[in-house]
């Protein structure tokens, strides 16, 4: 019988991808994916250090099972990721029944480990070594490339992927621990990519969302000189057939050349979508955090996305109750997001952490309430920016890529809300516009992972309400950006059915539940793979 293995996954998309790929590797060598932590043979968490209160679920989490393991004590627990290449031997100072601790620089490992501590019940611990452990080629070194190939169905869903096009930060923005954790920046050889993307087209994935903490710091240096850059990728990923979007996140404001300004505006397959974040709107503050740029540059870096990509929709992060902001300082983060015209912000509590230069250096000085009640300033303040950008969308349509049911739909597993008079089959469906606007609409199920056409009747600060204009894939689909704003066609009929796809894609589901309450993080979020019964 094969052992069942329960993953959580706490972070950013770069934790969506390595659970992904942790998930395959451990389901070929004949592991099933399992629901409930307490049915598993092996329970592992994907870890995330960026803030305190992410570390914090995942010790009481561990605390939790700390009574399971006494009672089954063959079970073996595993941290992973970001937390694991952090605290090391503390985790097991903290939960002594962690049997693997496994930095993200070393998930290819993790087999072996799994062999290791059945065979000896002695604990693993693999983790890449620190930034001032070496030198800076041999701690490269020791952050291990972890990009398998994809099998369809061993992926979350088959027509929407990540592709890492880097590993690492080199920025060390003072408050982020991410440089120590995920080690030196690397870009991934383009050939590489390129053929990963290739081959994700081959089995039917139509968008891929490129992945790097500074996406467009991307460069790629051949020995003769020659150098690739993120622009020039975007260049060969285009001619791949198959692919009909091409996103990228996130990236660093200081970055942003006009040449990859030019290749998004100019290779219709990209999508005029751009995740630049602030962090904030304070020139002392922004210093304090090392971010290397002005409030000037930041605005002037957004003028130039608009000018250079129409209809681009711009969205960012920032951090409030940083070490010494002041209310004037706030006001002047205040108002950059009352007029950046940002699609939507992500908004956190600055979180000290220990590792980092902030920590070092500066007193965290604001009150959490004084943080708190910033954050809902600024959340407030978005809402209205945000709704006034989706408001746009009325009575227009646009083409999505149909993601999967609502959050809605989901919980409502007998859905009455379409019109009466509609097929029975109709549920809530959710997609995104190439502009990243979440958009919900009724339709059949058979529709997920299609591209359709819907005519947008509402708009909340968060979602656009629809109907279905058209489930029929436009011909020149490839030749329009989508998202951009299309005339209203008719319905024309239904698609073949197409079932292949009906788990919708958890990051992304994710990403709605974090808009839809403001102020949690599309990084402090839980994933459950799919699950999948057993073959036998
Ligand atoms: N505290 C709060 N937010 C942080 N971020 C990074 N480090 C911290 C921290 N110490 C936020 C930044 C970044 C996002 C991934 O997380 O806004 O863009
Ligand atoms: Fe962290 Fe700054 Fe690197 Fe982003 S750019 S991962 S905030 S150090």
């Amino acid at each position: 019988m094969s052992k069942k293995v329960f993953l959580e996954t706490v972070g950013c998309q770069m934790n969506v991808l390595d659970s992904e790929l942790v998930a395959a590797t451990l389901r070929k060598a004949g592991y099933q994916l399992v629901a409930d932590p307490k049915q598993a043979d092996v329970i592992l968490f994907n870890t995330c250090s960026v803030r305190q209160h992410a570390e914090d679920k995942i010790y009481s989490a561990l605390g939790q099972l700390r009574r399971h393991k006494q009672r089954h004590p063959h079970k073996i627990i595993g941290v992973l990721g970001c937390m694991a290449q952090k605290d090391q031997e503390l985790i097991r100072q903290r939960a002594p029944h962690v049997d693997i601790i496994c930095g993200p620089g070393q998930l290819g490992k993790l087999l072996y480990l799994l062999e290791e501590v059945e065979r000896t019940r002695q604990p693993q611990l693999a983790v890449s070594l620190g930034r001032a452990d070496a030198h800076r080629p041999e701690v490269e070194r020791s952050f291990e490339s972890y990009d398998p190939l994809r099998e369809p169905e061993l992926r979350t869903n088959r027509f929407q992927a990540y592709v890492r096009t880097q590993f690492g930060c080199d920025k060390f923005c003072t408050y982020c621990i991410v440089p120590s954790v995920r080690g030196p920046e690397q870009s991934r050889h383009p050939d590489e990519i390129v053929a990963e993307v290739r081959f994700l087209a081959d089995q039917g994935c139509k968008e891929v969302t490129l992945v790097g903490q500074t996406v467009n710091s991307y460069h790629y240096r051949f020995g003769d000189g020659r150098m690739v850059r993120l622009s020039d990728l975007l260049y060969r990923l285009h001619d791949i057939p198959g692919i009909r979007r091409i996103k990228f996140i996130t990236n660093f404001p200081r970055d942003m050349t006009d040449d990859l300004l030019q290749a998004v505006r100019d290779l219709p397959k990209v999508c005029r979508y751009l995740h630049v974040p602030a962090q904030s709107g304070c020139d002392i503050i922004l210093r304090r955090m090392k971010r290397m740029y002005t409030v000037a540059f930041y605005r002037d870096m957004l003028a130039r996305c608009r000018e250079t990509i129409p209809g681009v929709a711009i969205s960012s992060d920032f951090i409030v109750g940083f070490c010494g902001e002041t209310e004037e300082s706030f006001q002047r983060t205040c108002d950059l997001v009352a007029h950046a015209g940002f699609k939507n912000s992500y908004i956190f509590k600055y979180s000290p952490r220990p590792g980092t230069k902030a920590f070092e250096l500066y007193p965290d000085d604001v009150p959490e309430e004084v943080k708190r009640r910033r954050n809902n300033d600024l959340l407030a303040i978005q809402a209205k920016v945000s709704l006034a950008d989706h408001r746009r969308f009325i009575g227009q349509t646009v083409e999505i890529l149909v993601e999967g049911p609502s959050k809605w739909a989901y919980k409502l597993s007998n859905h009455t809300g379409h019109d009466a008079g509609q097929p029975s089959d109709w549920l809530q469906l959710t997609g995104r516009t190439g502009t990243d606007h979440i958009v919900v609409f009724d339709g059949p199920k058979n529709l997920i992972g299609e591209f359709v056409q819907v005519f947008i009747e509402d708009a909340s600060p968060y979602t656009l309400f629809g109907r279905l204009s058209s489930p029929v894939l436009a011909d020149n689909g490839e030749k329009t950006k989508e998202g951009m704003l299309l005339e209203p066609i008719t319905l024309l009929g239904s698609r073949a059915h197409d079932n292949s796809a009906e788990q919708p894609n958890p990051a992304y589901e994710d990403r709605e539940t974090s808009f839809s309450n403001g102020s949690r993080s599309l990084y402090q979020r839980r994933l459950s793979l799919p699950i999948v019964q057993d073959q036998a």
